[in-house]
């Protein structure tokens, strides 16, 4: 299926790697010219490398022009990183919002700071972005905002508290907001991701083995058995959805929380 998204132009966040990179390459392989914003330089230009080669080869098959892969090396949950991103691409056709999650723990541990912390990272930076691009996406009449969330936004997770009360702000805000911004083309959805094998997974399992005195193959196992599909995503799958739902076809999904966990969570 053609997404009809050659030449569109991407802002992708959290991409030098897991979940926000497989977007990042799930859009180059549909013709977008993509701009791959985090934190650490050096990832990034790996990525970008990697996109890159990826995008020529999309071009040879395509014979098209290679429309090009960016790197902003900014925090995203910072106002200054955000306007370097403004300053440099002050305008997108797609926009997929994506940062670190909030730490785990026990809320009784939390200050006012934490909470703070994880509101700016996954709920306040999000409706920032949004904020800075919606307007003129609207005007052009054609634009698509995906925000990388969380199952934990359907299914909350005792131990991520912060996430799951950061993110809900999120989730409500954009219920409000998509239907503002469909009538000009513009829709807004959130991806929920379930288990997907990423780094940050495997660091939440490393954490969690040594929370529990287990080993980390053992911590797999258990989460694997309990698992209905017996395996944890692929990056490459959450990529796809955001590209299919970034593209022409989809402009009737709209404030859409739509969940990639397997069917892990017991609800229809
Ligand atoms: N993987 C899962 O199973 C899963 C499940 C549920 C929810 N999620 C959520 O999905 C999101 C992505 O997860 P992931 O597994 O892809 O994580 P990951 O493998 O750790 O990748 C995170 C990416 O985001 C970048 N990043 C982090 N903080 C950033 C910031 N402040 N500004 C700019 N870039 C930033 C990282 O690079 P730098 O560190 O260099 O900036 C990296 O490129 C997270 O919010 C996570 O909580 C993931």
């Amino acid at each position: 299926m053609d997404l009809g998204l050659q030449g569109k132009k991407a802002l992708v966040c959290g991409a030098s790697q897991g979940l926000g990179f497989a977007c990042a390459q799930s859009l180059v392989n549909e013709g977008v010219e993509v701009v791959i914003a985090a934190r650490t330089l050096s990832a990034l230009e790996q990525a970008q490398q990697t996109l890159t080669e990826q995008q020529q080869m999309w071009a040879q098959k395509h014979h098209s022009k290679a429309f090009g892969v960016h790197i902003e090396c900014a925090d995203v949950t910072s106002q200054a990183g955000r306007a370097q991103i403004k300053r440099n691409h002050p305008e997108f056709d797609i926009l997929v919002t994506n940062a670190g999650g909030p730490k785990a723990g026990d809320f009784r541990q939390w200050q006012r700071q934490d909470w703070l912390d994880a509101l700016d990272a996954n709920m306040l930076s999000p409706i920032e972005l949004i904020k800075s691009y919606i307007d003129p996406m609207m005007a052009k009449g054609y634009g698509r905002i995906i925000n990388i969330t969380s199952s934990a936004v359907k299914s909350p997770l005792s131990a991520l508290g912060l996430s799951n009360g950061a993110r809900a702000g999120l989730t409500g805000f954009v219920a409000g907001l998509a239907r503002q911004s469909v009538a000009q083309g513009v829709t807004i959805n959130n991806l929920l991701p379930g288990t997907f094998e990423t780094e940050r997974l495997r660091s939440n399992f490393t954490h969690q083995a040594n929370m529990q005195g287990l080993s980390f193959e053992q911590v797999i196992k258990d989460r694997l058995d309990k698992h209905p599909a017996k395996r944890f995503g692929s990056p490459h799958e959450l990529g796809q959805a955001c590209a299919f739902l970034c593209g022409i076809h989809s402009g009737y999904i709209n404030g859409q929380n739509i969940l990639l966990d397997g069917g892990s969570f017991l609800g229809s």
